[in-house]
């Protein structure tokens, strides 16, 4: 029993037919009792970060809206591709807003990590650097058990993109309850 938890989930991908929104979409039903999972606002409309449109015209609204979203959650699941070895631009231009934030959302916030690619590394390098990433905005981020869904293509089905895979469904459900505990933890 988690408690009552809610958990906001960020997806690293904008493509509509993307496993790793699927990946979002199946957490639901493999989360603990008491943990509700809400999907952030869309981001793809905040610019590139530029501090001469932050000195003029203050945060753009989406960066508003996310930032709240992730004040007013009790954790975060990151859940997003790799490319090029690496955070897509689009989520890492996300961060960099909130992080210019005076109350920065990330601060002490519990947050997990969740990746899906179609290789065999299953996005560990993106995870790597998100750890890097999120150590510098002080957030607390969870270590193990981790998610990796390596080639994604043989998980989700083809047409509904529903995770079909059950070793895969084991190890989200595991760490969405290891995940619980440690919000737990850190909120006490
Ligand atoms: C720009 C770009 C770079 C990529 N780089 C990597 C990579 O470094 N490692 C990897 O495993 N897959 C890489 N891929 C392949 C992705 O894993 C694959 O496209 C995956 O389906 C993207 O996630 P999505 O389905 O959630 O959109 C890359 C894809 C794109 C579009």
């Amino acid at each position: 029993m988690a408690g009552e938890l809610k958990v906001l989930t960020i997806c690293g991908s904008l493509r509509k037919k993307s496993f790793n929104h699927a990946l979002v979409r199946a957490l639901p039903p493999l989360a603990p009792a008491g943990m509700t999972l809400i999907e952030s606002p869309p981001y793809d409309a905040i610019p590139f970060y530029n501090q001469d449109v932050q000195d003029a015209s203050g945060f753009p609204a989406p960066v508003v809206a996310l930032a709240d979203a992730i004040r007013a959650a009790d954790g975060v699941i990151i859940v997003s591709p790799e490319y090029n070895w690496t955070i897509p631009g689009a989520l890492k231009n996300a961060l960099d807003w909130v992080s210019r934030m005076k109350d920065q959302p990330f601060k002490d916030k519990p947050v997990a990590i969740q990746s899906a690619s179609g290789g065999p590394m299953g996005g560990s390098r993106m995870q790597y650097h998100m750890r890097m990433t999120l150590t510098y905005l002080n957030a607390f981020t969870f270590g193990t058990p981790e998610v990796l869904v390596s080639f994604a293509q043989n998980k989700f089905d083809k047409d509904t993109l529903e995770l079909t895979d059950q070793p895969t469904k084991d190890f989200v459900k595991a760490q969405l309850a290891a995940f619980a505990s440690f919000i737990q933890r850190v909120k006490a």
